[in-house]
């Protein structure tokens, strides 16, 4: 940071921080005299916004530029105190040998049929990218068929959706760089191992569905991008068209064949039906509810042009999500008339709504998650029920229930079947166990699982641990679910660190699952984790997640400050010990947190957060969260979201108030999906506000990574250290002890 910068930042900060702090004549050096030497950074008050008449100041909006040199040193700056930092931490090489240690087992997803051939995704430990392997036949020797790690050094280049034509010739793979919402596609043939010589562009959030003619490929592009495309850029997703590729063209030659001109936000998602004969289309415009068009293939054989598309559903209502169909009678998830989701029948040649019937009612208490057709004539339904997977078996003519395939505590998190196969596979995982796949034989009855691949770690012993799972109530006296998991018979004596783990938005559900991180916490630090499935999330279908949007958005963190509450007043731990941890929505869910209840946490960790509430809809897909969120543009909205925008809601410590937990916020320079300006900001002005105060002790720091993003297609080696930052931070910050 430059010398002049240093000296017009600092003059600025001094003020507005004796104007917060109500300054009791401490002198100007005095409140440079702080723990963390924060850098200093230009604030520009001359940056408001007028927002329905409120005037609101943004005096980091330069850092929204992230070519700028200025944001570059910036994020230097703040790299540069946070390293030496989680570099001093004692037991650094400890927590990073045994992450590695315990990482270093295979992972496998379920095998799927295509042709005469299986494939599946496979990690031999500590690879930076999983690899697709083939082999003939179950009993086949397997094969490396497409590595990713081959294809860059660092491992920073990952694959990023796979479909297969019908018949298993060829394949159609993305490529994701750096962590960016970007892919190319590239095609394979399967039987050569050949790349064919064209590779799609600016695609990003695709769908992608061959016809079955196996010939060609629907995918969504962004024709209209312009400027950077490598998920470094800032600029709104707009004008997303449906477009079909003929393999072994170039992608100039490739047709539009659904677009939405008048509305530039939507996305499209299509899928072939099951027969090949109709084109599925929904447009979405946020994070839930979609229209529902086809077209009828079996009119156009040569796809030349625009597809006229006939209409099913014209309203965003409800979402509605293709199953199956038989002839022209299509089997559609709901949750129109069913907040926890149903099966129903829709006739394309009859479409209207008065037409429509049941096939699988909704549940009263458990949500119909996903439902996929297997051998002709039989639906798998998997649902949840208090956060847990339940795994069904149902006719698919009648809807009947066949039978239950029994699962112990956990989470299905993966699965593989057809309709036209006679076998399926399932995964599950939970949070004592890494890994068991399940193969069922159709041609045998009774259908009994039968375990196909079991994983092990090397180093854990899941009868050392319990998971349990328990209901408290919420500040408006609802029940929340929350998973506790840790070593047995842990004293219960507020002396152990808890990680509080939670997400709360967009209907997504945190199931259980298996994580090394957790258990180095647990194994070596008596780490105690717990993961309360609050509001916002789909857990208990739609009403469980309108209770957490819009307007009801501080239910969300409520649940969440009740959570760590009652792991205070059960004595599992104490403020000091607790940190509390989240990514993206989940980061938005811990900065709000942090303003709102310091005093309940020793430390917190903002993973790719959403920070800034009154923009966040101006930036790539941004726009797609107003379904959650809202939007500053409407007056109510902006109400409501100035009350809980983490950047907007930082106060100094005071007399009334205990200093910010020490905060660790994390970000990436190639996320596209939750831009880091949001972190940038948030931690320029924590830093301004709070870090300058003498009473603020614990530190506020972030770390900016570089050729990563989100978090999808992260290689392992930058997992690795990622997760070893983490959890030094909270030994450095909480005074944690690891032991051997
Ligand atoms: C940014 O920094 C680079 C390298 O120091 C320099 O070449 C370039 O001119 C600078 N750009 C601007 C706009 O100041
Ligand atoms: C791809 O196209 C080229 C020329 O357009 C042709 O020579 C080649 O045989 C084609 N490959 C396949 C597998 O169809
Ligand atoms: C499944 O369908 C595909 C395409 O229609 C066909 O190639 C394949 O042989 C079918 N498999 C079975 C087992 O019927
Ligand atoms: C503004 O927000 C309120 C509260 O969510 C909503 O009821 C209203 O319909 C919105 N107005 C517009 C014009 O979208």
């Amino acid at each position: 940071m430059g010398l002049v910068f240093a000296m017009r930042a600092c003059i600025i900060c001094v003020l507005i921080a004796c104007a917060f702090l109500q300054c009791t004549g401490t002198t100007i050096l005095s409140s440079r005299n702080m723990l963390y030497d924060y850098p200093a950074v230009r604030r520009d008050e001359t940056v408001v916004d007028d927002y329905h008449g409120t005037k609101i100041k943004d005096p980091y909006r330069w850092l929204e530029d992230p070519d700028s040199n200025e944001t570059k040193e910036f994020v230097e700056a703040q790299n540069k105190i946070t390293r030496p930092y989680l570099d001093a931490c004692p037991v650094q090489k400890s927590i990073n040998e045994r992450l590695t240690e315990l990482w270093n087992y295979p992972k496998y997803s379920c095998p799927f049929r295509k042709g005469s051939r299986y494939f599946f995704f496979k990690n031999t430990g500590l690879q930076n990218q999983n690899a697709l392997y083939v082999q003939d036949g179950l009993d086949g020797e397997p094969r490396v068929f497409l590595d990713p790690n081959t294809l860059s050094e660092d491992g920073t280049v990952a694959l990023s959706g796979t479909k297969f034509t019908e018949d298993g010739s060829t394949l159609a793979y993305g490529l994701s760089a750096s962590g960016s919402d970007w892919i190319a596609i590239h095609f394979k043939d399967v039987a050569t191992g050949e790349d064919y010589p064209e590779v799609l562009e600016k695609v990003k959030f695709a769908s992608m569905s061959w016809t079955k003619d196996n010939k060609g490929l629907f995918y969504s592009m962004y024709p209209k991008q312009t400027g950077k495309t490598d998920g470094s850029e800032t600029e709104v997703n707009h004008d997303q068209k449906l477009c079909y590729h003929r393999i072994n063209t170039s992608q100039s030659e490739d047709v539009v064949v659904v677009e939405f001109p008048e509305e530039p936000l939507w996305r499209i998602v299509a899928d072939v039906s099951d027969c090949g004969r109709y084109l599925l289309v929904y447009p979405v415009r946020d994070s839930r509810d979609n229209l529902l068009f086809f077209a009828d293939l079996s009119k156009h054989p040569e796809i030349n042009g625009k597809l006229p598309l006939m209409p099913v559903v014209e309203e965003f209502e409800a979402d509605y999500e293709y199953v199956t169909n038989e002839d022209s009678v299509c089997i559609i998830r709901t949750n129109k008339n069913a907040p926890n989701y149903r099966l129903i029948m829709i006739d394309l040649q009859n479409p209207a709504k008065e037409n429509w019937r049941t096939l699988v009612p909704e549940h009263p208490t458990d949500v119909l998650d996903w439902a996929a057709a297997v051998d002709q004539d039989k639906l798998v339904i998997h649902y949840i029920r208090d956060v847990k997977s339940v795994l069904q078996l149902h006719d698919l003519k009648t809807g009947e229930f066949i039978q239950t395939f029994p699962l112990d505590v956990g989470s299905v998190v993966g699965f593989t079947g057809k309709k036209n196969q006679t076998e399926i596979f399932y995964h599950f995982m939970s949070f004592l166990t890494p890994g068991v796949i399940y193969h069922v034989d159709f041609k045998q009855k009774p259908y009994t699982p039968k375990v196909f691949r079991e994983v092990t770690v090397k180093g854990f012993d899941a009868s050392q641990y319990e998971a349990k799972q328990i209901f408290y109530s919420s500040k408006d006296g609802t029940k929340v679910p929350m998973f506790i998991i840790s070593k047995k018979d842990l004293p219960r004596d507020g002396s152990n660190p808890v990680l509080l783990y939670g997400y709360g938005g967009f209907n997504i559900n945190v199931q259980p699952g298996f994580s090394v991180t957790r258990l180095v916490f647990m194994q070596h630090m008596n780490g105690i984790v717990a993961i309360p499935n609050i509001r916002g999330g789909g857990e208990y279908g739609e009403r469980w997640h309108n209770a957490g949007r819009l307007l009801n958005k501080q239910n969300v963190f409520d649940d969440f400050q009740a959570a760590a509450e009652y792991m205070v007043s059960e004595r599992y731990t104490r403020p000091a010990l607790l940190t509390i941890q989240g990514g993206s929505n989940g980061g938005l869910l811990v900065a709000a947190c942090i303003n709102q209840r310091p005093d309940l946490y020793g430390a917190a960790v903002v993973q790719v957060g959403v920070l800034d509430m009154l923009r966040f809809q101006k930036f790539t897909i941004g726009h797609a969260w107003v379904s959650d969120y809202g939007s500053s543009d409407n007056k109510t909205q902006f109400e409501y979201l100035l009350k809980y925008s983490p950047l907007h809601n930082i106060q100094p410590p005071s007399e009334n108030r205990p200093e910010y937990p020490a905060t660790l916020i994390l970000s990436a320079d190639h996320d596209d999906r939750v831009v880091p300006l949001h972190s940038l900001k948030f931690v320029a002005e924590l830093q301004h506000v709070a870090g300058r105060s003498p009473a603020q002790r614990a530190p506020l720091l972030a770390r900016f990574d570089t050729k990563a993003g989100h978090g999808g297609g992260k290689p392992t080696t930058k997992i690795i250290d990622e997760h070893t930052d983490i959890l030094c931070f909270m030994t450095q910050a909480l005074g944690l002890k690891f032991v051997k």
